[in-house]
This record gives C-alpha cells, sequence and structure tokens, in this order.
C-alpha cells in the first residue's frame, strides 16, 4: 500500500475516531488523549488510514499508549510501519526501550506485537472493568477482557 507515515501536527482529538479503535473507555481515552506525540499513516490520497501515539516515560521509556489502523486497511503491513516508526524515533530521542500493554483476550494483538520484535515483560490482572470505565462484560472472541500484558523492545 502506498501510504507516508508522518507526525502528527494537530489536535490528536481531530482522530479522536482513530483512538476510539484501540480504547473502549471514553472517559480513559479522554485522559491520555493529548498527551505525547503521534504519527499518522496517510494515503497518497490523502485519506488518514492509522496512526500510534508514544508518551515519555520515567527513564529512557517511551510507551506506545495507543495504536490503530482503519479496519479496511488491516493486514497490510502499516500497522507494523507505524511501530517501527515510533521505535525510531524513541532510539532518535535517545530512549533505550519501548513498552506497551494490550489486553490478554486479545490474541490478534499478541501475534502482531510478537510478529514486530515485541517481548512480553509482565501481567497485571483486573486492569479492564467498570471500576476503569469499560463496559460490563466485554469479551474479546469469547474470551473476558480482564487483564493487561505488558511488552517491550529494545531500541
Ligand atoms: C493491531 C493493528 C494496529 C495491526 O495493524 P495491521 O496494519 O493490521 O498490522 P500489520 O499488517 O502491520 O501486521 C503485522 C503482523 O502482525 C500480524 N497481525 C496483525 N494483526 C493481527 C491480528 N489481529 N491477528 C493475527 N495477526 C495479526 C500480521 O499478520 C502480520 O504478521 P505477518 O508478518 O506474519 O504477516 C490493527 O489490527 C488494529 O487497528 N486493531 C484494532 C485496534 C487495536 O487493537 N489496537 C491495539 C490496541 S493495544
Amino acid at each position: 500500500m502506498d501510504i507516508i507515515i508522518e507526525e502528527l501536527k494537530g489536535s490528536h482529538r481531530d482522530i479522536a475516531w482513530s483512538f476510539r479503535e484501540a480504547e473502549d473507555s471514553d472517559h480513559l481515552l479522554n485522559s491520555y488523549i493529548d498527551l505525547g506525540r503521534v504519527w499518522v499513516s496517510v494515503t497518497a490520497a490523502g485519506e488518514t488510514v492509522g496512526h500510534l501515539q508514544a508518551v515519555p516515560r520515567d527513564g529512557r521509556v517511551w510507551e506506545v499508549t495507543n495504536t490503530a489502523v482503519l479496519e479496511s486497511r488491516r493486514g497490510r503491513g502499516v500497522g507494523r510501519a507505524l511501530l517501527a516508526r515510533a521505535v525510531d524515533e524513541a532510539r532518535a530521542a535517545g530512549m533505550n526501550r519501548v513498552v506497551l500493554a494490550t489486553a490478554t483476550a486479545d490474541i490478534g494483538n499478541l501475534r502482531f506485537y510478537q510478529r514486530c520484535g515485541f517481548r512480553m515483560t509482565h501481567i497485571v490482572q483486573d486492569v479492564f472493568g467498570p471500576a476503569q470505565g469499560y463496559p460490563a462484560g466485554l469479551e474479546v472472541d469469547g474470551i473476558p477482557l480482564r487483564d493487561q500484558v505488558w511488552f517491550e523492545l529494545a531500541c
């Protein structure tokens, strides 16, 4: 696919629709959407088809807090290209690690991040629930949305 990746110049909220592809809690999204830096993948026709947000954490660490690709454009390397760009930018900014978390229930994401070179570090239980702003009873492929798994990649 003919896409370029560029840093988003305007408000992150201009592409809130894309953030929502990866975040079921509006409350939580509102608390972090303005943080850090965002890169977007854009087609030759100027259509935004994906994004990635990275936020500095303690030490020489960036966290990828939200990333998504438009459903009709998935499976063609856009997500991998966004992650690779984030790792390149982290290295250029003097970081030595990129970390991120996803739901243990989302088997597809577990494959995606490992295919992109990330390694699992630890699991945090009961992160996704009504107390955190997630609707009760959410499932991914029949697995309750409940626990969170963290990944890292040295850069
Ligand atoms: C996760 C996501 C960003 C991946 O983007 P993408 O453009 O489809 O990913 P790519 O095409 O670059 O895939 C890279 C590799 O991961 C694999 N992969 C990506 N998504 C996958 C999935 N859902 N299930 C299994 N494998 C997957 C691809 O098959 C590819 O592997 P390959 O090298 O063996 O072919 C996209 O599926 C998405 O937007 N999902 C919804 C939002 C979301 O869950 N975001 C992450 C929140 S933590």
